[in-house]
């Protein structure tokens, strides 16, 4: 793992917009690996400022978000959809058609998972997966937990994740969705390189975990010390705990 440190959220996701930007010029058919969460909003805002006026071309781009929860899709405040489409997706010429997301609402969520497996692979596999990480150590939607789901699946919500996500709600913890589907381990782990944010003291306890720790389904980032091409980019606060 390739730890970096920066003095601040602003820093950390300028310099990632920059990486990203420069490889979208590299190979304008990249697919792209996308979070939601507090942590990616600077990294969106600095992605939508630079891609103004055309100056990113985002037309042969291929998206796919890691999770939406259940009950949840297109025009649901609150849905991870509606959250890419505020922050980055109405602002960028990027084609409908490549913007991979998982429909919460789907008739058969099984199948709706397996959709999306498929999906990826067809599109040639995620170049670069970007990724936040809970306070638990969950990515995606993988939980914390006695053993992990390799492939996209329905994941049941940790009650800190249900209130982590609140202000998506209103602040109303009743109605944060208990479900959602999430890409499992091992379609994080294919992706050909990833890139991992965290920010704030909150996270410095999981980050500490996720570098210096066991490899353990309880955290689940810690697995991302078997992939060979991971960078991980923290402020002041996450980057506390390390020695
Ligand atoms: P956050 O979520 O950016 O809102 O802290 C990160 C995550 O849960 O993956």
């Amino acid at each position: 793992m390739k730890i970096e440190r920066f003095d601040n959220d602003d820093v950390l996701a300028a310099t990632l917009a920059t990486r990203l930007i420069a490889a979208i010029s590299l190979k304008p058919r990249i697919v792209l690996g996308l979070p939601t969460g507090r942590t990616p909003v600077a990294l969106y805002r600095e992605v939508r400022s630079r891609s103004h006026r055309g100056h990113v071309d985002w037309s042969q781009v291929r998206t796919f978000n890691l999770d939406e929860f259940v009950g949840l899709g297109a025009g649901d405040a609150g849905s991870y959809r509606s959250y890419m489409q505020a922050e980055l997706f109405d602002h960028v010429r990027i084609e409908p058609l490549n913007v991979g997301m998982l429909d919460g609402r789907a008739a058969s969520l099984a199948a709706e998972c397996a959709r999306y497996e498929r999906a990826i692979e067809r599109a040639g596999g995620l170049d670069i997966q970007i990724l936040g990480i809970g306070a638990n150590g969950h990515i995606g939607f993988n939980e914390p937990a006695d053993a992990l789901d390799a492939k996209t699946h329905v994941a049941a919500l940790q009650g800190e994740t249900r209130r982590a996500n609140a202000g998506l709600f209103g602040g109303e913890l009743g109605r944060v969705p208990t479900h959602a589907l999430s890409m499992g381990m091992a379609t994080i782990l294919r992706a050909q390189e990833i890139v991992l944010m965290a920010t704030g003291a909150e996270k410095s306890e999981a980050v500490a975990g996720m570098i210096d720790g066991p490899l353990t389904t309880r955290l689940p980032a810690s697995f991302l010390q078997v992939h060979p091409r991971v960078t991980v980019m923290l402020d002041r606060g996450a980057a506390r705990r390390l020695t």
